[in-house]
C-alpha cells in the first residue's frame, strides 16, 4: 500500500448497556481530504466523532494516526494527535464570557480573531456571555476556536445546521481552505449541496456500521440516501402544499393571529401579517432580520415596543410566556437544550406541558398519557431504544421530541422556530405533512425555516422579512428558492402575488 492515511478507523463500536451505539464503523481519511460522514438520524455519527476526539471511550476497535495504532484517551490527546472537534451541541460554556471559554481552552486569541474574521462575525463583543449570543453565532465561534489550533482532521458534526445560508457559505470557504493547506475535514451534515459542494467522498454509516465510501460526484445522492435507509426511496418530491380551503381563504372571520407593525428590541421594526385557523404561513430570512425577536414576542418572551397583536380579533399583550400558552400560544424553539429537561425520560418531556392548566391538577391519568405519548413516539418514529434521559438521544431524535409534545397535546396556534434543524431527508418528510395535518385539524402554524426549500414543502403562503420588516409576500407556488432568496438578500421589492386586502 502507498502512504497509510491521515487518520484510519477499524471496526469501532459502542455500546451503552443494551444500546448499540456503534457496531461496526470504519473510516478513512487522507491528507487533503474532506470526507461527509452521513447516515439517518441515531447512526452513530455523533458517537464516532466523539470517539475520535476523545470524549467518549469505544468498546472495541482501533484508531491508526499516520499509519500507527494510538489509543485517544481524552480531548487533550486527541488535540496532541491533530484531531479537533466542533460537536453537535455547542460547546461554549453559557456563563462564561467569550474570552473566558478562550482561556478555558488554552485558544490563542489572535487566531480566534482571525477566524472569527474569515467567518464573517463583524463587532464580536468579546466580554459578551456566551448564552446571550444567538446560537448561530455560538456555533461559528465553536468553530473559530477550532480552527485556532490548526487540526490536522477538523471533524465538524451538524456544523451548519444552525446556520443561515450567508453564514454556511463562509464555513464551505474556510473547509475548502483547510483543503488548499493539505489538512482533512469530517463532515457531517444532512444537506447534500453542502455535500457536493465540498467533500470528495461519502462514508455512509446505518445502524452503526459503515455500509458505503462513495465518491461524490453528480447524482450520487440517491445512491446515498439508498445507503442510510436501506432500502431504494423515492426522489424528494416537491409536493406544493395543497392549497388553502376556500374557508381558510375568507376574509369574513377575523384570523386566528393578526399581526400589525410589531416591533421589539432592535431588529424589529415593522412586521405586519395576518395568520388564519388551519394555515401554515412560513416566515424566511437570513439571520438577524428579526425572526428571533418576532417569535419571542409572539412567546410573551420578549416585550413588543410597538404594534399589535389580536388574537380571534381580540388585542392581547402577552408579559409572560405563560401568558401566551394561556393564550393557545405554544412555542417551539430552535435550541432544542432551551426546550427540553435533558435529563428526564423522553416520556416525561413529551408529557410535560400535559399538566400545565389549573384543572388538569390532582390526580395523573398515567394511561391516557401513555396512550397520547405512545402515538406521539409512533406519529414521529422516535428512536427510543435510549429511554432513560432525553439526553442520551441522537441530536435529530431530541429535536422529534420537541415536536412531538405538541402534537401530543393538540394547539392552537404553534410557533415553529427551524423545527427541522439538524433532521435527516426522511424525517423532515415525516415532519411536513404533520405540521399540515395540525393545520388540517384547525391549528395556526408559523413557521420560520432557514432551509428556503422547506417553505413550498410545508407551507400555504410565507412572507420574507429583511431588516425587521416584510418585504415580500408569496403563496407556496411561488415560493421557490430562488425568489424567496432574492427577496432574503432585501433584492426585490415587490412580491409577485398581489398583498390581500389588510382589513382595518
Ligand atoms: N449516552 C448514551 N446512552 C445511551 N444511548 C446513547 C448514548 N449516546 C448515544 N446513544 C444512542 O446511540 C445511537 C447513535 O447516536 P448518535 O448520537 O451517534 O447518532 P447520530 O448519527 O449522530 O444522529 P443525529 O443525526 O440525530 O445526530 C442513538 O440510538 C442514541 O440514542
Ligand atoms: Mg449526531
Amino acid at each position: 500500500m502507498a502512504n497509510s492515511p491521515l487518520l484510519s478507523a477499524r471496526g469501532v463500536s459502542k455500546t451503552y448497556g443494551a444500546v448499540v451505539a456503534l457496531s461496526n464503523a470504519s473510516l478513512d481519511v487522507a491528507s487533503g481530504e474532506i470526507i461527509a460522514l452521513m447516515g439517518a438520524n441515531g447512526a452513530g455519527k455523533s458517537t464516532l466523532v466523539k470517539i475520535l476526539t476523545g470524549a467518549i471511550t469505544a468498546s472495541s476497535g482501533e484508531i491508526l494516526i499516520k499509519g500507527r495504532k494510538q489509543a485517544v484517551r481524552s480531548p487533550a490527546g486527541a488535540r496532541a494527535a491533530g484531531l479537533v472537534p466542533v460537536y453537535q451541541e455547542p460547546s461554549l460554556i453559557p456563563d462564561l464570557d467569550v474570552t473566558d471559554n478562550l482561556r478555558l481552552a488554552d485558544t490563542p486569541v489572535e487566531a480566534f480573531r482571525h477566524w472569527v474574521n474569515e467567518l464573517g462575525v463583524q463587532n464580536l463583543d468579546m466580554g459578551e456571555t456566551a448564552h446571550r449570543l444567538p446560537l448561530a453565532i455560538q456555533r461559528v465561534l465553536d468553530l473559530a476556536r477550532a480552527l485556532a489550533s490548526e487540526p490536522d482532521v477538523l471533524l465538524l458534526d451538524e456544523m451548519t445546521a444552525a446556520l443561515p445560508t450567508d453564514m454556511v457559505d463562509k464555513v464551505l470557504e474556510v473547509v475548502r481552505k483547510q483543503k488548499e493547506l493539505d489538512r482533512s475535514v469530517i463532515y457531517i451534515s444532512h444537506r447534500f449541496p453542502e455535500i457536493s459542494a465540498v467533500c470528495d467522498r461519502a462514508n455512509v454509516l446505518r445502524d452503526g456500521e459503515t455500509v458505503g465510501d462513495v465518491v461524490i460526484e453528480p447524482g450520487v445522492e440517491e445512491r446515498i440516501v439508498e445507503l442510510m435507509l436501506g432500502a431504494p426511496v423515492k426522489a424528494a418530491q416537491k409536493t406544493v402544499a395543497e392549497p388553502a380551503s376556500e374557508e381558510r381563504e375568507t376574509t369574513k372571520t377575523a384570523p386566528r393571529l393578526r399581526v400589525r407593525e410589531l416591533a421589539a428590541a432592535t431588529k424589529l421594526t415593522d412586521v405586519s401579517f395576518d395568520l388564519r385557523a388551519g394555515e401554515v404561513l412560513g416566515v424566511a430570512g437570513l439571520e438577524g432580520q428579526g425572526q428571533d425577536e418576532l417569535f419571542e414576542a409572539l412567546a410573551g418572551m420578549m416585550r413588543p415596543s410597538g404594534g399589535s397583536v389580536e388574537i380571534d380579533g381580540k388585542a392581547v399583550e402577552f408579559n409572560h410566556p405563560a401568558d401566551a400558552i394561556a393564550a393557545g400560544h405554544v412555542y417551539v424553539p430552535g435550541d432544542r437544550a432551551d426546550a427540553l429537561l435533558a435529563q428526564r425520560s423522553v416520556r416525561e418531556n413529551i408529557a410535560m406541558p400535559f399538566h400545565t392548566k389549573p384543572r388538569q391538577w390532582g390526580l395523573i391519568n398515567m394511561k391516557a398519557e401513555k396512550a397520547k405519548v405512545d402515538m406521539a413516539i409512533d406519529r414521529l418514529q422516535i428512536d427510543t431504544r435510549a429511554q432513560g434521559e432525553v439526553q442520551r438521544l441522537s441530536g435529530g431524535n431530541q429535536q422529534k421530541v420537541t415536536i412531538a409534545r405538541w402534537i401530543a397535546l393538540g394547539v392552537r396556534t404553534l410557533l415553529c422556530f427551524d423545527p427541522t434543524r439538524g433532521i435527516d431527508v426522511r424525517t423532515k418528510r415525516e415532519i411536513y405533512p404533520l405540521l399540515r395535518e395540525l393545520a388540517g385539524q384547525g391549528s395556526s402554524v408559523l413557521l420560520y425555516t432557514s432551509e428556503l426549500e422547506e417553505i413550498q414543502l410545508a407551507c400555504d403562503r410565507a412572507i420574507v422579512i429583511f431588516g425587521g420588516r416584510v418585504v415580500g409576500e408569496f403563496s407556496a407556488a411561488d415560493a421557490d428558492e430562488p425568489t424567496l432568496m432574492r427577496a432574503a438578500y432585501g433584492l426585490s421589492d415587490a412580491s409577485k402575488t398581489a398583498k390581500p386586502e389588510i382589513g382595518v
